[in-house]
């Protein structure tokens, strides 16, 4: 008894403890976040009307590199499912599954419950139980299979996808796909920059560049801040809450009116595709209305819809647990999987069964992948492989011969952390774009292949990338189009040279989101820097031909140009909605300058070309090759090596 009172007492007393340290704790960890909750700082480009100078941003940038790091392998429930749907949408039992579990065939017994959209993008519903025995295909793109063992235990439940052509309204016959009529292929991720595809979908990349030689646009530029204005003008050629659109408040009226360019595929005989996943924040539902018809003949929105509406998880839950796992906490299952899935193979096994479903048919597809990168850019490294396997098996089986496939995003990174960088700051206005066209396109136009190749090079936007489809949709290669509005260009296909001295402000970027880089002389007598710039490039150009003893050693004879880049971003404000000390601190600014430089040296006069990064006056290092910029015929013919003739005057 004693022992016992002895016992409460001390338990109390560390009872006591134990209710006020996590207090405590809990302030302190409260205050900690609120303190260093990052801010956003707004930066506006100061010369929009200036010739763009596209940016050129390390991806591997020691800056970003500190945000960047890999995620553990993706965990989802290992159980396995008896049932799932095959490629040709057909509902199958997985014997291999049955056997692990145990299970006999003739003791399951299943049925399926359609989920069926009602009215508009918000609710979804079952309809009744219809049983059935795999394999069985399903007149339905989204139903729920469960099964039971000996009509007791449930020991099957999923939401399983299939495209069912048969349920599909549509207003024109679909037809066959040819060189004329391609399909079109539209694969996009939210928030990857050119640079974030290159640290996180290396084996993608390298399959799409190098085995399905793609264009690679390195001066691709966002038009707006988030998603949606920069989804709109690629699929309307229009800007967002302009009265461009007759529906200017979109939480009021939906989006059925838009002229999207699916509707124009849909009427030449297209079946059409919408996927989008994160049903909370997509698109077209994000402080929206959505649509109150589908948009497209397959619209895979009711499906996540389905699966909020059986989990019966507030999707806040998903979102801290992710919060959690961003965070590298072990979790027992992913807030990525559904079930035994990861959610993006999902996405991607219905598109292939679209892909299969009309095989050789003229298709339309627009695929938007938010979760894996939108809140957490590290998790786009699970898509990897995934995203390989699609491109690999469309290639495989023939989906590419008569189809354009575009790897796209909306925009960069916009984590706070990140964008608040200098080279964050540029990512964030330069999502990826790869375009894929057919082999036999490309051979029956090689003024194409000839202008895409120079355009991979210049500044380019969204709306450009719909006057590309609007030429796709025309079968127009020949004389690849422009497009206006309201009188004013907006628009000019990829399939024809842009002007290489376009500015933000000809391609409709507005101030807040242009990144080029703008080009400005330097007073070559005044400046310091061009003493130091132009000594560094006679003793570069000494350094390269001193290999060879038959070339005079040079010296500068004249400094005939310098011009200095600079980003042209200038702090505006900063927005806070804290109490973060960051909001005392200035934005970090570049240290490092590029210049390029061009001289004349004796003897022989050569004039010489080179562009240099300089960090702080010091550290001057050369970009590059340096390029000779007169005739040297004659003055390096003591001399055999292709590459060093230029630069070599023999002595
Ligand atoms: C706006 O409405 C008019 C009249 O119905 C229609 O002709 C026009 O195409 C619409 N414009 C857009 C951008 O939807
Ligand atoms: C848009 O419509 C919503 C809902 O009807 C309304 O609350 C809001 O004030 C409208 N916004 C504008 C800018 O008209
Ligand atoms: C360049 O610098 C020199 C010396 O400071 C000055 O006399 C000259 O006016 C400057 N030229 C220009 C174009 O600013």
């Amino acid at each position: 008894m004693a022992q016992f009172s002895i016992l409460t007492a001390s338990c109390r007393r560390v009872k006591k403890r134990f209710v006020l340290w996590p207090l405590i704790c809990c302030i302190f960890v409260y205050i900690y976040i609120e303190i260093t909750f990052p801010v956003r700082y707004i930066f506006k480009h100061s010369n929009v009307s200036s010739t763009c100078v596209i940016p050129k941003p390390d991806p591997f940038d020691p800056s970003i590199l500190k945000f960047v790091w890999e995620p553990k392998p993706l965990v989802c429930d290992n159980t396995p499912a008896i049932v799932y749907t095959d490629i040709n949408s057909v509902v199958q039992f997985d014997h291999k599954a049955i056997k692990k579990l145990n299970l006999d065939k003739n003791e399951i017994t299943c049925s399926y419950r359609v989920v069926v959209r009602i009215k508009d993008d918000v609710s979804v519903e079952l309809t009744q139980a219809v049983e059935f025995t795999p394999s069985f295909q399903v007149e339905a793109d989204f139903y729920r299979v469960t099964c039971r063992k000996n009509n007791k235990d449930v020991i099957f439940d999923k939401l399983l996808t299939g495209i069912s052509k048969q349920s599909t309204k549509r207003r024109v016959p679909v037809q066959e796909e040819s060189l004329d009529h391609p399909s079109v292929f539209m694969f996009g991720l939210d928030s990857v920059s050119r640079s974030a595809a290159i640290r996180k979908l290396p084996k993608t990349l390298r399959y799409v560049t190098e085995t399905l030689g793609s264009f690679d646009f390195k001066g691709y530029m966002k038009v707006g801040e988030n998603t949606l204005p920069n989804l709109l003008p690629i699929l309307t050629g229009r800007r967002a809450w302009t009265n461009e659109f007759n529906n200017t408040n979109y939480s009021k009226y939906p989006y059925d009116d838009f002229p999207f360019i699916w509707k124009d595929f849909e009427n030449n005989g297209y079946a059409t595709i919408y996927a989008e996943d994160m049903p909370k924040f997509s698109t077209f539902n994000y402080v929206s209305r959505g649509f109150v018809d589908p948009p497209s003949n397959h619209y895979l929105r009711p499906f996540w819809l389905g699966i909020e509406h059986l989990q019966n998880v507030p999707s806040e839950l998903g979102q801290v647990l992710l919060y959690l796992e961003n965070k590298n906490l072990n979790m027992h299952t992913s807030t990525m999987c559904y079930k035994n899935t990861p959610r993006h193979k999902i996405h991607i096994d219905y598109l292939k069964q679209y892909m299969s479903a009309y095989a050789k048919q003229r298709k339309f597809m627009f695929s938007f992948m938010s979760e894996l990168c939108h809140e957490y850019p590290n998790f786009l490294s699970y898509g990897d492989e995934d995203f390989l396997d699609l491109f690999t098996w469309l290639k495989d089986n023939g989906h590419l011969d008569n189809a354009v496939l575009i790897l796209f995003s909306d925009h960069g990174s916009r984590i706070d952390d990140i964008r608040n960088t200098y080279i964050g700051r540029i990512e964030v206005r330069m999502p990826v774009i790869h375009i894929v066209i057919p082999q036999k396109l490309k051979e029956k136009f090689p003024d194409l292949v000839k202008n895409l190749k120079v355009n991979t090079e210049r500044l380019t936007v969204p709306f450009d990338l719909h006057q590309t489809l609007v030429d796709i949709l025309n079968n127009n290669y020949k004389n690849p189009g422009k497009f206006y509005v309201d009188g004013k260009l907006r628009g000019i296909s990829l399939f024809q040279q842009v002007p290489a001295e376009r500015s933000c402000s000809d391609a409709w970027i507005p101030e807040n989101y242009c990144a080029c880089y703008t080009s400005t002389p330097v007073n070559v007598s005044s400046n310091g820097i061009s003493k130091i710039l132009s000594e560094q490039l006679v003793k570069d150009i000494n350094r390269i031909v001193s290999s060879n003893t038959e070339c005079a050693k040079l010296s500068l004879y004249k400094i005939r140009d310098i011009r200095f880049f600079s980003d042209g971003l200038e702090h505006q404000r900063t927005e806070n909605t804290g109490i973060s000390i960051f909001q005392f601190f200035s934005p970090e600014v570049t240290s490092e300058h590029r210049y390029d430089v061009t001289i004349e040296t004796v003897p022989g006069n050569g004039i010489f070309e080179a562009s240099y990064s300089v960090k702080g006056n010091r550290d001057v290092k050369l970009m590059g090759d340096i390029v000779r910029a007169n005739k040297y015929r004659g003055q390096s013919d003591c001399i055999k090596d292709k590459l060093l003739q230029p630069l070599c005057y023999c002595a």
